[in-house]
């Protein structure tokens, strides 16, 4: 078990939604601390940017396009474990298959438009980190 830190996303579904505090709750409740929090909306530019290993993908120009539709909110978490624990918290990428309980089951909409975003190993959430905060603007 490490300390670690992890990108967290909620994407402009679940901004709309109305889940920004349940999203910290249950978050918090499982031992991740929010070391830095904050509400902007991405470009179409900046969105590219933070997806960028996807450009390849087919789903690409559509992703981009949802995530800058409306407001996002982005959250470092940092705690035990915190990448693997953040993913366990969202469940699988498709909210249909993710488990019961896990945010993408309770509000995603579908493998798209998935409600929420975690980092994957620690050097894409370093990447996605220093993309998107300040030093200054994180705070353990
Ligand atoms: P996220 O965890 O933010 O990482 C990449 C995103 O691409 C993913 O969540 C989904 O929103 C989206 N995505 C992944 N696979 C597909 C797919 N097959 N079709 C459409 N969107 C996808």
């Amino acid at each position: 078990m490490a300390i670690e830190r992890t990108l967290a996303m909620i994407k402009p579904d679940c901004v709309k939604k109305g889940v920004i505090g349940e999203t910290l709750r249950v978050a918090e409740e499982a031992g991740l601390t929010p070391i830095a929090i904050k509400r902007t909306r991405f470009s179409r530019q900046q969105a590219e940017g933070f997806y960028a290993v996807h450009r390849e993908r087919p789903f690409f120009g559509d992703l981009t396009a949802f995530m800058s539709e409306g407001p996002v909110v982005l959250i470092v978490f940092e705690g035990e474990d915190a990448i693997a624990t953040w993913r366990r918290l969202l469940g699988a990428t498709n909210p249909i298959e993710a488990d019961e309980g896990t945010l993408r089951k309770r509000f995603g909409t579908n493998i798209e438009r998935n409600g929420f975003h975690g980092s994957d190993a620690p050097e894409t959430a370093a990447f996605e980190i220093s993309y998107l905060f300040a030093g200054l603007e994180v705070h353990p």
